[in-house]
């Protein structure tokens, strides 16, 4: 680091310390006596982390986009986009909601059987009870191809294996889900900063990969009844109607929340069409991985600048 450059930091966390100060001082003539010390010095030190986040980020946008040699990345006309899912995510998903939709259309009218609605699709929709009992098997089948593929992803896609790893949860994760509720309880000034995954995707996440083996273990089960005994049919067929009305409501209540009615996302996040989010859906919904992204390519751009400067100085 150049002189210049550690100046400009250490100037930085001085005027962030002296920001800090002030944004408590002006609170304090409004500031309950009976506060604690300690609990002031917490939300200051909270403040100061908020400041230097945000300090850090602007820094990495100007150092990335207007760097006197070539960008790490190209400037384009509009806003910058960041790919979330490749094409193999966004395959497996989309083979899987197809299989999901019709399962649950197949599925349901035989748990609920005296219900109007039921008749109809079995009779007017899918035509017959052969028909719908033989659509789920097929979209069974698309199911279980989405498991294995799935495997596969992760064991041998490098992103796959990325995100997978991302996806186990962590104690932050617990932590995250008390601050939300904090958050919605209005105790928090403002909700947890998320990375890649938040707590709410990885829960949708391993819901959807432990229903599946349930689903597809127990729907075997019932598939080839002649190869068992009547006892584990029968708790078969229980955990499969009963997980099987559980699998449809998380995807109604809550998956369906989460990526389409939430106001901040209605009609839908199209991610799952086109892999894409913008630089300002990233940085709002994951900025922790926004400023990791955006970090490491200031951090290049400098290398890059250095290299520069140590090469033309070795030439003159
Ligand atoms: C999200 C996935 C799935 C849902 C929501 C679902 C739902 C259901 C429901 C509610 C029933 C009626 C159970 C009852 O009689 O109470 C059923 C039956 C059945 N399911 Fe599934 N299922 C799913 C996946 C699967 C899979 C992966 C398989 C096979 C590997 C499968 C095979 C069967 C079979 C064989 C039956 C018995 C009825 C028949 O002869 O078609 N299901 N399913």
């Amino acid at each position: 680091m150049d002189e210049r450059t550690h100046n400009a930091q250490a100037k930085r966390e001085q005027i962030i310390e002296d920001l800090t100060k002030a944004i408590v001082d002006a609170a304090q003539p409004h500031i309950d006596p009976s506060t604690p010390r300690e609990e002031i010095d917490k939300r200051a030190k909270e403040i100061t982390e908020r400041l230097q986040f945000e300090s850090n980020i602007a820094l990495s946008e100007l150092v990335t986009r207007f760097s006197r040699i070539k960008p790490a990345t190209e400037q384009p006309a509009q806003e910058r986009t960041y790919i979330r899912f490749g094409r193999n995510f966004r395959a497996q998903h989309m083979l899987m909601f197809m299989s999901v939709i019709l399962l649950i259309l197949t599925g349901m009218p035989l748990k609920f059987p005296e219900f109007g609605i039921s008749k109809f699709m079995i009779v007017t929709v899918f035509g017959g009870l052969q028909n719908s009992t033989l659509i789920h098997r097929i979209a069974a089948v698309g199911l279980i191809i989405v498991g294995v593929w799935h495997v596969g992803y992760i064991a041998f896609s490098r992103m796959g294996r990325r995100d997978f790893w991302l996806m186990i949860p962590r104690p932050h994760d617990a932590k995250d889900f008390f601050h939300t509720l904090m958050y919605y309880l209005g105790r928090k000034p403002s909700g947890p900063k998320f990375g890649r995954f938040s707590f709410i995707e990885k829960f949708d996440y391993w819901a959807v990969y432990w229903g599946m083996v349930v689903m597809i273990g127990s729907g075997l089960i019932l598939w080839f009844k002649e190869m068992f005994n009547k006892g584990l049919f029968d708790i078969a067929r229980e955990a499969h109607s009963d997980e099987g009305l559980l699998a449809t409501l998380a995807i109604i209540i809550w998956h369906f929340y989460n990526v389409h009615f939430n106001p901040e996302v209605f009609p839908m996040s199209w991610v799952w069409w086109n892999g894409k989010l913008t630089e300002s859906q990233l940085k709002h919904h994951h900025p922790l991985e926004y400023a990791e992204i955006i970090n490491a390519e200031r951090k290049e751009v400098e290398l890059r600048a250095e290299k520069q400067s140590t090469g033309a100085e070795s030439e003159s």
